[in-house]
């Protein structure tokens, strides 16, 4: 059994890997007026992120989304078009335009803006949109000459989907009004919003999972001096993570890096499925399933479940 999981994992590998030599060659940035259309991809500097097409193939529906893929984890980790599938065939064709508008075009539909950027002010600068090794996908105003970031108009890192990654924030913007939560998927191959959603209490510092709206876990409080979770296991979190809470009159957030000494060489993510639970892909924080409404082990809320 496990020799054949290793064989089938191996087999994995070497596809992933060809493919990778393959997309060696590609760019992690479009210009204006260049496009990413279903044959091509953006690879980040060092290969570990890349931004392509994909499609889910969800019951009677084939769909086609934008998608961020980690290669060490081989999952998506971010959907561009979450809310608004493009029905596969019709190709999808992503396009920085000349006005800085970085939007999907489909044959047949209306096209998907997914953010844009003012005009540039200084002639020698540029915008540009660029996928970073951190696995973050941005818009971006840069020196035309020496390519260093000048302004960062928009970023998928505000946008976890899913999937929360090192330098992701969960909690709230004072200045822009914006919250960052996220959404489990509807089901395993369904991007669109699930029932569980995740976000950050700025005022019981701790983290919550909710089922339908309905609070069904929360992390327990965060102690700043142990930098630990009342309810998350902290020798197994520890081993692994630094977790930090930022708050000051700007911002209220929770976020984390992963930590030197942790040897596996996977690019750490943290997933909230459709299930309910809340994971690294080794270690559980949450089981929020498990939450029956009774039980408070764990973190489980009494009398929230249905
Ligand atoms: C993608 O774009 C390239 C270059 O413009 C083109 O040759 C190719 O046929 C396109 N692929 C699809 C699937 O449209
Ligand atoms: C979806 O894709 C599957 C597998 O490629 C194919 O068999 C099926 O006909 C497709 N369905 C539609 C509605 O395009
Ligand atoms: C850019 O904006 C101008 C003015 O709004 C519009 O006329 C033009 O069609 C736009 N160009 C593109 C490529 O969308
Ligand atoms: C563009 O930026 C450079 C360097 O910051 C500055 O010296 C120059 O005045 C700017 N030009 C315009 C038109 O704003
Ligand atoms: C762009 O970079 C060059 C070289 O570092 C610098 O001389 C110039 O002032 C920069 N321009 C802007 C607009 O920042
Ligand atoms: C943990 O993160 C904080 C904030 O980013 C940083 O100041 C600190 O040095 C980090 N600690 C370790 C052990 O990496």
């Amino acid at each position: 059994m496990a020799t054949g999981l290793m064989m089938i994992s191996s087999i994995i590998f070497i596809i992933f890997a060809s493919l990778w030599t393959y997309h060696d060659a590609a760019s992690d940035t479009l210009k204006p007026g260049d496009t990413l259309n279903s044959s091509s991809s953006l690879v980040s500097a060092s290969g570990k992120f890349s931004l392509y097409f994909y499609v889910y193939i969800d019951g009677s529906n084939n769909n086609s989304y934008l998608a961020i893929l980690n290669k060490e984890a081989p999952n998506n980790v971010w959907i561009g078009n979450r809310d608004t599938p493009i029905v596969y065939p019709s190709s999808a064709v992503l396009t920085l335009d000349w006005n800085n508008t970085l939007k999907l075009t489909h044959q047949g539909g209306d096209p998907i803006v997914i953010s844009s950027a003012p005009q540039t002010s200084n002639i020698s600068t540029s915008v540009v949109a660029t996928l970073l090794d951190s696995g973050n996908f941005i818009l971006q105003e840069v020196n035309s000459t020496d390519g260093s970031t000048k302004q960062v108009w928009w970023q998928s890192f505000d946008y976890p989907f899913g999937t929360f990654l090192p330098g992701m924030k969960l909690g709230i913007n004072h200045k822009s009004g914006h919250l960052w939560s996220m959404s489990s998927w509807a089901t395993y191959n369904n991007p669109m919003p699930g029932p569980f959603t995740l976000d950050w209490d700025p005022n019981g510092h701790q983290l919550q999972i909710r089922r339908q709206g309905v609070l069904y876990w929360t992390s327990g409080v965060f102690t700043s001096s142990s930098k630990t979770f009342e309810f998350i296991s902290a020798e197994e979190s520890k081993l692994r993570y630094n977790f930090s809470v930022v708050s000051n009159e700007n911002e209220d957030y929770f976020t984390y890096t992963a930590v030197d000494h942790d040897q596996s060489d996977q690019k750490p993510q943290w997933v909230l499925t459709f299930m309910g639970s809340f994971h690294d892909g080794s270690f559980n924080f949450a089981q929020a399933e498990d939450c029956d409404g009774y039980n408070t082990v764990g973190g489980c809320v009494r009398g929230s479940a249905k």
